[in-house]
């Protein structure tokens, strides 16, 4: 993947592409529309800045119609721009298969309606003096992979699963403890790994702090869960007492029953850490 490539557009990867950017890119480069436009970020407190998601639809000059293939999947893997300037608002995809990746590019030059060519250019952020002081220091583009890096097999549930929460969406991100202590490289060893107590901004600004998703029986998703009602967490954003997770736990509709099941079967080989989680 390091060298040129253009992404082939085939019609699985399309769809693949389209599943995997619902859940990982519409909820921050949406208007209301629905079109890539981008927007605000209104869930970085204030003292970051102004921050705006880019227009990433097909437009030539004000969205990334001018990108090469290549540009996209380096910039998705790294977080650097072509022009090498960095985005750090923006997540980046270390651990994604290379298939998958190549599948979100290919959506994104699809004829699907959210990515059309918009002139609607986005708002430039404005980070504030010390975050862009911070982030000179902190923020490094991530390395390119040095090797293929493929879905595990299915039948697998284990890899598998690991793989979806990982390497795909990227759960732990917010069920670790704390967004200033991952290891995006090596998620296993990002601080509090799935014991979660991360705090994150909610509905009206309110602080939510994320779930305990190891096996434990008195503070993790083993006091309460099944495999089934989990599988309907993950997907339709519903507790296991039935009432609505609330943002920003999202419903990952697009993924299926086999991958959030497999997620499920992943977590429970983690050791169980006893985190009591602040209501908020
Ligand atoms: C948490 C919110 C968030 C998510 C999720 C997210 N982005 Fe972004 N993205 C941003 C922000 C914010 C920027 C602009 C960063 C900056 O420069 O301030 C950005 C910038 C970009 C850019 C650079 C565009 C340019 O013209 O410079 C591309 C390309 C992009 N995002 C693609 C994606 C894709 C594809 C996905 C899903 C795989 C995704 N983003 C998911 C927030 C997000
Ligand atoms: C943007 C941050 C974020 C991401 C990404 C995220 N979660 Fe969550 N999750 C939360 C928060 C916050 C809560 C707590 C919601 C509440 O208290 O109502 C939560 C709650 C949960 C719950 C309910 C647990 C309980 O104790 O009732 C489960 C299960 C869950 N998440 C699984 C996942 C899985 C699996 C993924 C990846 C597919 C994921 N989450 C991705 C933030 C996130």
């Amino acid at each position: 993947m390091n060298q040129e490539e253009t992404v082939e557009r085939t019609p699985q990867r399309v769809l693949r592409g389209e599943k995997i950017a619902q859940f990982l890119c519409v909820s921050c480069h949406a208007d209301n529309q629905n079109r890539l436009t981008g927007k605000r970020m209104t869930d970085v407190p204030k003292a970051f800045g102004k921050i705006y998601s880019s227009n990433i639809t097909q437009h030539p000059t004000t969205g990334i119609g001018a990108w090469s293939d290549s540009d996209l999947l380096r910039f998705l893997r790294t977080g650097r721009r072509p022009n090498g300037s960095l985005a750090p608002a923006m997540p980046r995809f270390p651990l994604m298969a290379d298939e998958d990746l190549r599948s979100i590019v290919a959506w994104l030059r699809s004829d699907a309606f959210p990515v059309q060519a918009s002139e609607q250019p986005a708002p430039r952020s404005r980070y504030s003096l010390p975050v862009k002081l911070i982030a000179k220091k902190m923020f490094r583009p991530l390395p390119m992979p040095q090797k293929v890096i493929l879905v595990p097999d299915s039948t697998d549930s284990v890899a598998f699963g690991r793989y979806v929460a990982d390497g795909m969406v990227g759960c732990f991100n917010c069920h670790s403890a704390g967004l200033t202590r991952l290891n995006p490289l090596e998620p296993s060893r990002s601080k509090g790994y799935y014991g979660g107590g991360t705090r994150l901004i909610g509905e009206n600004g309110k602080p939510v702090y994320s779930s305990n998703l190891t096996p434990d029986r008195e503070t993790g998703i083993g006091r309460a869960y099944t495999r089934e009602t989990f599988v309907r967490a993950v997907r339709w954003g519903v507790g296991h007492d039935g009432k609505p997770l609330r943002y920003p736990m999202m419903p990952h509709v697009t993924l299926t029953e086999r991958e959030a099941g497999a997620i499920y079967d992943y977590l429970q080989t983690l050791t169980p850490a006893r985190v009591k989680i602040p209501k908020g």
